[in-house]
């Protein structure tokens, strides 16, 4: 049996690592000798896959038979992809081929047996449905997934480790698809993280983006085609759009070869534009930044250090912005797309069964989405969101809230969990509703909702019956149960059945 492995499973890369003999994490080569793997899944007409490097340069000339970005889609109950030999994939299906191939890649390279246990990365700021996504791609892959481990905390551990470093860090990992920005603090040998926030939809891509659109604007302008009217032409667009801005990271100016419609251009794109048609998006970065900062009652002179996590912190813009707001030069933390599956390795060091020896860092991390449920409130008459689990609490918690039935002899109550930390159910994310049955009381019965977060962020739910001191029912929030844009209007006019003591 293998030695278990850190995956990082990226929206555009994905990087393996593995615990060496002396305990230090290095990075498994794939099988064409890259350190990364692009997230990228051909399907090919007779139902076999191409994943990695292959896939993604098919991407630009088979567009629809290629998927990309699927990280986006985790916990998406209603994505679908039908694969040319009608196969229809779901997020998880596609994740695990892509991890299926790492772990192949993985298994080549060590060439000493089957690679079962892993540690799998996950942005911070994902949700309870897009890590059981994460978990059952594992599964469906073939893996033993021992844990689900924040991005930002893999990062600081990778970090922290290496370095035996105390203090306050901040960690910004801008990715191809996510955002996080993470604080935490080194302390004797815990990594207590603080707080964390994110955009899971702000990345590397919307950079692309936005260069594809100014690139295709001037291709017009210059007498070329609409290069976004057919999948191929705007697959090349993409490919070359992601190469400007690469290279603006090193270069002032670059120079972009469009060809179309018979309508060849060559079209210059300078630093300044770029950074001119995407400060908007930095500067999303840049407030959740300073709010969390702000947030966790902290000073920048109490932040010690800045770390660059993410292959999108190499875009100068970056660096320079959190100097200006922070007063100090971020630090790259080693290699910014290798650092996250380096500290997944080390975790899955301290995960692998039978290990006890003191582990080098103990962490210890936060939810990073506040659940609740809506409720009657006694006070206004009014429906309300009760945070019962606020963000930013340590895991593994637990926390309950008393309610009590609002009729004479009534006999069901429904749950409405939610996700967010507005007292207003409108601007919260309804992520299950559960029905329960209970013993006909008078009104005013008190019921007891007990939520609690495992160490992988993963939600469980108890209902207890305080007049027979009894638990009615657990349950979790299944990505079955997950629910689309209609079930949520539907249970948000569903009865107001139970009230707040
Ligand atoms: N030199 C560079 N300049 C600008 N952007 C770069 C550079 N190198 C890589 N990137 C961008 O970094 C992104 C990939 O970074 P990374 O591998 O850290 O992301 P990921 O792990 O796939 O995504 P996520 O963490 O969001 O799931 C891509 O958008 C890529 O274009
Ligand atoms: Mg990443």
């Amino acid at each position: 049996m293998g030695r278990p492995i850190g995956i990082d499973l990226g929206t555009t890369y994905s990087a393996v690592s593995m615990l060496g003999e002396d305990g230090t994490p290095t990075i498994l080569p794939n099988r064409e000798g890259g350190r990364i793997t692009p997230s990228v899944v051909y399907f090919q007409d007779d139902g076999s896959v191409l994943v990695g490097e292959m896939a993604k340069r098919s991407a630009a000339v088979n567009p629809l038979d290629t998927v990309e970005w699927v990280k986006r889609h985790m916990g998406n109950p209603d994505w679908r992809f039908e694969a040319p030999n009608g196969v229809v994939h779901t997020p998880e299906s596609v994740s695990a081929l892509i991890l299926k191939r790492l772990k192949e890649d993985a298994e080549l390279y060590l060439g000493d047996g089957a690679v079962r246990d892993v540690v799998i990365t996950v942005p911070a700021y994902f949700d309870d449905a897009k890590r059981r996504a994460t978990k059952d791609a594992g599964r469906i892959a073939g893996l033993n997934v021992l844990r689900v481990l924040n991005e930002p905390t893999a990062a600081a551990l990778a970090f922290g480790a290496e370095k035996e470093r105390d203090g306050t860090f901040l960690v910004f990992d801008l990715g191809g698809g996510t955002f996080d920005v993470t604080v935490m603090n080194i302390r004797n040998g815990v990594l207590d993280v603080m707080g964390t926030d994110g955009l899971h939809e702000l990345g590397g891509k919307d950079w692309d983006d936005r260069v594809m659109i100014w690139l295709n604007r001037e291709f017009q302008a210059a007498g070329g085609p609409d290069l976004m009217a057919t999948f191929e032409d705007e697959a090349m667009l993409r490919d070359r759009s992601e190469t400007a801005k690469r290279t603006l990271s090193q270069a002032l100016t670059t120079k972009v070869p469009l060809s179309a419609g018979g309508v060849t251009r060559t079209l210059s794109l300078t630093r300044d534009t770029f950074e001119e048609i995407t400060s908007d998006l930095l500067n999303q970065a840049r407030d959740m930044t300073i709010s969390l900062v702000e947030e966790l009652g902290l000073g920048w002179s109490h932040v010690d250090q800045i770390l660059l996590v993410g292959g999108s912190t190499r875009m100068p813009a970056v660096p320079r912005m959190l100097e200006v707001v922070a007063g100090r030069k971020p630090q790259v933390a080693g290699n910014p797309d290798e650092v996250v599956s380096l500290g997944a390795a080390l975790q899955a060091g301290l995960e692998a069964p039978g290990r006890d020896d003191t582990p080098p860092l103990v962490v210890k991390d936060v939810t990073s989405q506040g659940l609740g449920v809506i409720a009657l409130d006694a006070d206004t008459g009014q429906e309300r969101n009760f945070t019962i689990i606020p963000r930013n609490t340590k895991i593994p918690a637990k926390r309950s809230e008393g309610f009590s039935t609002v009729v004479d002899g009534q006999t069901e109550i429904n749950i409405r969990v939610t996700q967010g930390d507005d007292d207003d159910p409108t601007y919260v994310k309804l992520i299950g509703t559960q029905t329960i049955e209970i013993p006909p009381y008078p009104k005013g019965a008190p019921i007891g909702v007990e939520y609690a977060y495992d160490i992988d962020q993963i939600v469980f739910i108890s209902v207890y019956d305080y007049s027979a001191q009894t638990l009615i029912t657990s349950f979790e929030v299944t990505n079955d149960a997950n629910l689309s844009a209609d079930d949520i209007d539907d249970a948000h006019d569903d009865n107001r059945n139970t009230e707040v003591n």
